[in-house]
């Protein structure tokens, strides 16, 4: 699989940085929140589909874009295996669970890999922002692919970006990259809501909270760059199978313990918009 290039050099950030003309929002979109974290693997996908359903079910209307073209989820995750319709000018978006979604991966075969060049990046990422038919949302959530790529430099450059979450796991590799994320946010000028801290602890059959990838680090980062910890989510294997089987675990078990931490999550969010 190719890997997304180029890294953002601090030069081209500046650049950007510097000139920040208007931007639109996704038409038909109030609110556009990016999913985003530095490594791959870090429960990006997972976070932004079960908070697109805690959001839906405290009330938003809620549109998902699969911006992850190398590594597209959403389409196992909300088990969608149709095309989407097109009249010629606009894409329709697929509606799941009352979700209106686009993925890359609606429209390519899924077992085929997929060579992208970066200018392909680019274009596929307008197409999903200026020519698909969202309507009436009050949030898109963004799964973007891990880095600071072609992808997050498509969407700052051309939209008008609401806010970003970064997901982590605790280990220190992965936080060192957070702290890079959180420099692009900043640079360009797109307001960090704040960190989540995945897969933070597990719970073990005798009850106890075992922290197996170290304890506390998303935390001090998010304090260390005066940003806020948004919460942590635990390990749960549910968590993966539900979204494995195509019905993440908010949709398919919303009393569960888990599926309440996404939804409190849901109302922080809501609650600096609305
Ligand atoms: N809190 C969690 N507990 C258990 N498994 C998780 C959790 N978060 C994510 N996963 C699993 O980890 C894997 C990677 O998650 P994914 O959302 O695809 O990451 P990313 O989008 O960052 O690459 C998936 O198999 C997913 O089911
Ligand atoms: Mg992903």
């Amino acid at each position: 699989m190719p890997k997304e290039k180029p890294e953002l050099s601090d030069a081209m950030l500046k650049k950007m940085s510097g000139k920040r003309p208007e931007k639109n929002s996704i038409q038909g979109t109030r609110f556009t929140i990016a999913i985003s974290s530095a490594k791959g693997g870090v429960g990006k996908s997972t976070f932004a589909t079960n908070l697109a359903l805690a959001l839906k079910n405290i009330g938003c209307k809620v549109g998902l874009l699969d911006a992850d073209i190398y590594g597209p989820s959403i389409p196992k995750m909300f088990n969608i295996n149709e095309k989407p319709k097109s009249d010629g000018q606009k894409l329709e978006p697929i509606i799941k669970y009352e979700i209106q979604c686009m993925s890359i991966g609606f429209l390519t075969d899924q077992q085929t890999p997929m060579i992208w060049r970066g200018p392909m990046v680019t274009s596929a990422i307008k197409t999903f922002t200026q020519k698909v038919n969202w309507k009436n949302l009050d949030f898109i959530i963004v799964d973007m692919p891990p880095g600071t790529g072609d992808t997050q430099l498509t969407f700052s450059q051309e939209i008008k970006m609401d806010g970003a979450i970064i997901v982590s796991t605790p280990q220190e590799v992965a936080l060192l990259d957070v702290k890079r994320g959180i420099k692009m946010f900043d640079k360009l000028g797109v307001k960090i809501l704040g960190l989540i801290d995945n897969m933070s602890f597990f719970i073990g059959d005798d009850g106890k909270k075992y922290k197996i990838f170290g304890e506390g680090g998303v935390k001090k980062t998010a304090e260390e760059f005066n940003k806020v910890f948004l919460g942590e989510i635990p390990i749960n294997p549910v968590i993966g199978e539900t979204s494995d089987a195509g019905k993440p675990i908010v949709e398919s078990q919303p009393d569960h313990e888990i599926s309440e931490i996404y939804l409190n999550l849901a109302k922080k969010i809501k609650s600096a918009y609305f």
